[in-house]
């Protein structure tokens, strides 16, 4: 019983935390997946870093094309699902990490899908990290004080 009642602590705390830090989990829709690998335009040598992986099913995606890719997920539990997703996937990783505190500089393609009080910090973030000729493509919401170079279905696409 106490175990139950720990387990179901830690779920909450997890889930809570990550809605007050940038967005509460919702996983994009499984039937976009292979049209963002499209459009995030990914092959072996390009740096992908997901910034919330959620479950890590894009990461897995995105792994399968031979790019290294990053996820970074603050909710231990959806971490813990993606590190097992990932254990057969060598070229993608998932860390247990607040993204707003990784650099980006290395970066070709960066996505993420977060919630509108979110995106003017994220736009500030991206403006100063990302490097020339990388991309960015937000999922449902667009970034505040650019122009996107496409919107494709429902996540709009930025080139830096
Ligand atoms: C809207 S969901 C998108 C999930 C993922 N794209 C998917 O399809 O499963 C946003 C994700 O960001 C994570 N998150 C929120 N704040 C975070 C932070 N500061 N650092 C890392 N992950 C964070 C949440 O836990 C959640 O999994």
């Amino acid at each position: 019983m106490i175990i139950l009642l720990i387990l179901a602590l830690f779920v909450a705390v997890s889930f809570g935390l990550t809605a007050i830090s940038a967005a509460p989990w919702v996983p994009l829709r499984k039937k976009d997946i292979n049209a963002l690998l499209k459009d995030l335009n990914l092959s072996h040598g390009k740096v992908f870093v997901e910034l919330g992986s959620g479950d890590g099913r894009l990461l897995k995606a995105a792994g399968n094309t031979g790019a290294m890719v990053i996820g970074y997920e603050l909710n231990a539990f959806l971490w813990l699902v993606s590190y097992f997703r990932l254990l057969g996937t060598p070229t993608a990783k998932v860390y247990l990490r607040n993204f707003w505190k990784r650099p980006l500089d290395k970066a070709d393609c960066v996505m993420a899908f977060l919630v509108p009080r979110t995106m003017p910090r994220l736009a500030h973030k991206l403006g100063k990290e990302m490097q020339p000729g990388s991309r960015f493509i937000s999922y449902v919401f667009a970034l505040p004080g650019k122009d996107p170079a496409q919107k494709h279905r429902s996540w709009y696409i930025y080139d830096f």
